[in-house]
């Protein structure tokens, strides 16, 4: 199984890529946005979306957005074949959209939104928490996108402030703070302190002698 950020040359598979999110949305009975193949095809051409082939059969997909003037991303669309779930396929994929994201896009804000429980482990274990809606982009083009999701009346009803999907983000400022405050460990301080009393103050006898 091949996982690389999409080039031109996977550009015929954007109708493929539709139709398995449209059968899948049909089977789910639940909200996915719908998505055209003129659209799957700009996330390829602008090198924003990850496929996996495996030969030259579609196996799955991912893309990122970008929204709030890039103060935010989103990895959208994660789509894996029939044939191909429950092998891990969807951790692999997400994981590769993350790691492009974070390196094209370092600075953003990384969000979901979803009711799959599948998105929202794999989420979770990249680092993502579950937020309310008011911690999302405001940007109305990404809730625009919501208008194709069969529960957009609930939305509207909630005046967009929460539906049947689960925010989720992953904030790269907090993370880093978090990951600061671990390096912190005053155990580790103490032992180092001591380490250096026991050597230096060991010298300044040797060399008092
Ligand atoms: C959701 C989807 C992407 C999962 O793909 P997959 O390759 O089977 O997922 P993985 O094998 O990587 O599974 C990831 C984790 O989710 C769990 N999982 C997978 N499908 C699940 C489901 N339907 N319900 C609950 N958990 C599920 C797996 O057990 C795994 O957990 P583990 O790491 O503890 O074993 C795939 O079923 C799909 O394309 N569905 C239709 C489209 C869709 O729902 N997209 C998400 C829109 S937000």
């Amino acid at each position: 199984m091949q996982i690389l950020i999409a080039n031109d040359t996977h550009i015929p598979y954007a109708q493929t890529i539709c139709d398995t999110i449209d059968e899948s949305a049909r089977q789910r009975g639940t909200g996915i946005a719908k998505r055209t193949p003129e659209y799957i095809t700009t996330k390829i051409q602008n090198g924003n979306a990850v496929i996996a082939l495996e030969g030259n059969e579609f196996a799955g997909f991912c893309y990122i957005e970008t929204w709030g003037h890039g103060k935010f991303v989103a990895n959208s669309g994660l789509i894996v074949h029939p044939d191909f779930r429950g092998q891990g396929l969807a951790t692999k994929i997400k994981n590769k959209v993350f790691e492009h994201s974070r390196t094209k896009f370092p600075d953003a804000k990384i969000f979901g939104i979803t009711t799959g429980l599948a998105v929202m482990k794999i989420n979770y274990d990249l680092g993502y928490e579950p937020v309310t809606f008011s911690e999302l982009t405001d940007d109305p083009s990404f809730w625009n996108g919501c208008k194709t999701c069969k529960n957009f009346d609930i939305l509207t009803r909630n005046e967009g402030k929460m539906c049947l999907c689960t925010g989720m983000l992953y904030d790269p400022v907090e993370k880093e703070q978090k990951k600061q405050k671990h390096k912190y460990d005053s155990k580790v301080f103490t032992r180092l302190k001591s380490i250096k009393q026991t050597l230096f103050l060991k010298k300044e006898k040797d060399n008092k002698k």
